[in-house]
């Protein structure tokens, strides 16, 4: 697909069929984690695949934000692996490497033919003691993944309501 036409035809799925992922599928998407640009090429992203019944019971309990996907990714990122500023105290990439990764996996599931929704309304303490993710592990946010079911619509009135390009643009 051209990128702006799945640029602007991808929506926020909230609703969810029960059909099951390919794993091809899923694959492609973890490929466009992988070919993700990071800062230095670090790749300091850590991604969990939460589908198993057990996974997705405690994911639906700590996040009211799944919508009946049958699976999510838990973006993550690997603090020890993130590039570190030398002169900005404090200051790593993680967050925005890892949000790149969501990116790039948001839009390949779409080229898949099938729905996600970036999420972050999550409590980051309790879902990293929830799967045992070591302290090093930073996540960032949710991606429930999976085919949108019939009546699938995009929020409104969120979805298509763009500012003008000139108010967002400052030519310098
Ligand atoms: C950083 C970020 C955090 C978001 N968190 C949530 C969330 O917690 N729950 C949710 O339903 N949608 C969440 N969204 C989805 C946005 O609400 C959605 O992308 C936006 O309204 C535009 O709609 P669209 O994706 O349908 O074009 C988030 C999106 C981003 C980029």
């Amino acid at each position: 697909m051209d990128f702006m036409e799945l640029a602007s035809q991808r929506y926020s799925v909230r609703s969810y069929s029960d059909r099951p992922v390919e794993q091809e599928k899923i694959d492609l998407i973890l490929k466009a984690a992988q070919l993700a640009p990071t800062a230095v090429n670090y790749q300091p992203q850590m991604i969990y695949l939460l589908r198993s019944k057990a996974a997705m019971e405690k994911i639906n309990r700590l996040c009211r934000c799944i919508y009946g996907a049958p699976m999510v990714f838990l973006i993550c990122s690997d603090e020890r692996k993130t590039w570190k500023s030398q002169t900005e105290q404090g200051y790593s990439t993680g967050e925005m490497d890892s949000s790149i990764v969501c990116t790039h996996m948001m839009l390949e599931a779409w080229e898949q033919g099938l729905g996600s929704v970036w999420v972050r309304l999550f409590d980051v303490k309790a879902v990293a003691k929830a799967f045992n993710i070591p302290q090093y592990i930073k996540p960032i946010c949710l991606l429930p993944v999976g085919y949108a079911s019939e009546d699938s619509v995009p929020y409104a009135p969120w979805h298509d309501v763009y500012r003008d390009i000139s108010e967002f643009t400052e030519v310098l």
